[in-house]
C-alpha cells in the first residue's frame, strides 16, 4: 500500500503468541489482557533499548473488546481491563515515542467471539482514526473468503478517508489460501501494507520450521509482492518465550530478516533472558531485515538438511548488490556441520570483491573475491548469517 508507511518492514510488539486470549485479571493479573500490560510493555520497549533499535510498535491483538457494542453502536473495550479506554491507552503510548497498534476482525466476530466490524466498518474506521490508532491488524474469522477482495479494500478505503494515517495489517490472503482460493497479490499489495499468508505461529521450532518452508517453497509467487510499503508476513517474532533454543532463537531472526519480515515480537520483556533480548536487538541483522531496498530474500539452495538463504542488501556498486547470506542447519544428528562453498557458485561475482562480516557473533571474515570460498561450521537447528559487502575497490592482498 502505497500511503507512504512501512517503507522497511514494521517492527513492534504484538500481544498474541505469548499472552492469547487471557481474560483472567482476577488470578492473572499480570498476564492478562489489559491496559496494564500494554503500558508496562509500552515501558520495557523504551527501557530496555528496543524502541532505539527501531521495535516502535505496541499492538493490540484479540480479547480487548468488550462482548457488545455501546448503545450508539460503537466499539467498546472490555471496562474491568481496559478502565482509562483506548484513547488514553494510545496517548500514553505515543508520550513514549512509540505507536499504537490495535486488532479487529473483518467478520462477524473475532476468532474468540468479540464483536467483528462487519456492518460497521465506517463507524470503526472513524473510531480508530478518534483513537489515534497507528496500525490496524483485521483478522478474517467469521467472513466469507470470497467476500473479502471486496472487504478489505473497502476498509482500506475507509481507513484512508478518516484522513489519519494508519499501517493496514492484513489477513485476507491466509484465509483464501485455507480456503483454496488464490489470493490476487497484487490487489493485496496495493491495498495492504502487510499481509499474512500461512498459518499462525506456535512456541515451538517444529511451527518455525514449517513458516520458513513454506516461505521457501512459495518463494517465486511471493518475493515480487514484497517491497517498500508492502510485505508478506511470517507472523510473530517467539524469541525469548519457552519453545525456541538459543540456536533456534538465532535461526527465526536471521530467517526473518532475509525474509524482510515485519519483525513483532511476542515475548514478555519483563522476564526475557539477556541472550535473547541480544539476538533481537542485534543491530547488524535488523538492518539486513530493515534494508531501504526492501528485498525480500530467497533460498537458493536445499539439500540434507542444510539451506543457503540469500537477500539482496545495499551497498549496491556499479550494479553489484551486497549480500546477506543465512547459511541454515536443519540437522538433528550431534555436531555442527561444516558448509564451504564458493562465492562465484553463490553468483557473488563482483570483481572487486566484498568485506565478510559474520553477524551474530560480530566477526570480521576479511576480504573475499569471487574465486575465493567461505567456510562455516553451523550448529544443529542453528544459522550462520554472513554479510558480503560489496567493494568500490579492490583491496591488494599478499599473495594476490
Ligand atoms: C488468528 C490470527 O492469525 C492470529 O495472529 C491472532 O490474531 C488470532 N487470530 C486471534 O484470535
Amino acid at each position: 500500500l502505497d500511503n507512504g508507511l512501512a517503507r522497511t518492514p514494521p517492527m513492534g510488539w504484538l500481544a498474541w503468541q505469548r499472552f492469547r486470549c487471557n481474560t483472567d485479571c482476577i488470578s492473572d493479573p499480570d498476564h492478562c489482557i489489559s491496559e496494564k500490560l500494554f503500558m508496562t510493555m509500552a515501558d520495557r520497549l523504551v527501557s530496555d533499548g528496543y524502541a532505539a533499535a527501531g521495535y516502535k510498535l505496541i499492538s493490540l491483538d484479540d480479547c480487548w473488546l468488550a462482548k457488545t457494542r455501546d448503545k450508539k453502536g460503537r466499539l467498546q473495550p472490555d471496562h474491568d481491563r481496559f478502565p482509562s479506554g483506548i484513547k488514553a491507552l494510545a496517548d500514553y503510548i505515543h508520550a513514549k515515542g512509540l505507536r499504537f497498534g490495535i486488532y479487529e476482525d473483518y467478520g462477524n466476530y473475532t476468532c474468540a467471539g468479540y464483536p467483528g466490524i462487519l456492518g460497521h466498518l465506517e463507524t470503526d474506521a472513524k473510531t480508530f482514526a478518534e483513537w489515534d490508532v497507528d496500525y490496524v491488524k483485521l483478522d478474517g474469522c467469521y467472513a466469507y473468503p470470497s467476500q473479502m477482495d471486496a472487504g478489505y479494500p473497502e476498509f482500506g478505503y475507509l481507513l484512508n478517508k478518516t484522513g489519519r494515517q494508519m499501517i493496514y495489517s492484513c489477513s485476507w490472503p491466509y484465509y483464501q489460501l485455507a480456503t483454496s482460493l488464490q489470493p490476487d497479490y497484487k490487489t493485496i499489495a496495493k491495498v495492504c501494507n502487510l499481509w499474512r499468508n500461512f498459518d499462525d505461529i506456535d512456541d515451538s521450532w517444529e511451527s518455525v520450521q514449517k513458516i520458513i518452508d513454506y516461505y521457501g517453497d512459495n518463494q517465486d509467487e511471493l518475493i515480487p509482492n514484497a517491497g517498500p510499503g508492502h510485505w508478506n508476513d511470517p507472523d510473530m517474532l517467539i524469541i525469548g518465550n519457552f519453545g525456541l533454543s538459543y540456536e533456534q532463537s538465532r535461526s527465526q531472526m536471521a530467517i526473518w530478516a532475509i525474509l524482510a519480515a515485519p519483525l513483532l515480537m511476542s515475548v514478555d520483556l519483563r522476564t526475557i533472558r539477556p541472550e535473547y533480548r541480544d539476538i533481537l536487538l542485534n543491530k547488524y541483522v535488523i538492518q539486513v531485515n530493515q534494508d531501504p531496498l526492501g528485498n525480500q530474500g530467497r533460498r537458493v539452495y536445499k539439500e540434507s538438511g542444510i539451506e543457503i538463504w540469500m537477500k539482496p542488501v545495499t551497498p549496491v556498486i556499479n550494479g553489484k548488490y551486497s549480500y546477506a547470506v543465512a547459511f541454515l542447519n536443519r540437522r538433528t544428528d550431534g555436531t555442527p556441520s561444516e558448509v564451504s562453498v564458493g562465492l562465484k557458485e553463490l553468483g557473488l561475482n563482483h570483481e572487486k570483491g566484498y568485506k565478510v562480516l559474520e553477524l551474530f557473533d560480530k566477526k570480521d571474515l576479511g576480504v573475499k573475491d569471487p574465486v575465493d570460498r567461505v567456510k562455516v561450521d553451523v550448529n544443529p537447528t542453528g544459522v550462520v548469517l554472513l554479510k558480503f559487502i560489496a567493494l568500490k575497490h579492490s583491496v591488494k592482498r599478499f599473495g594476490n
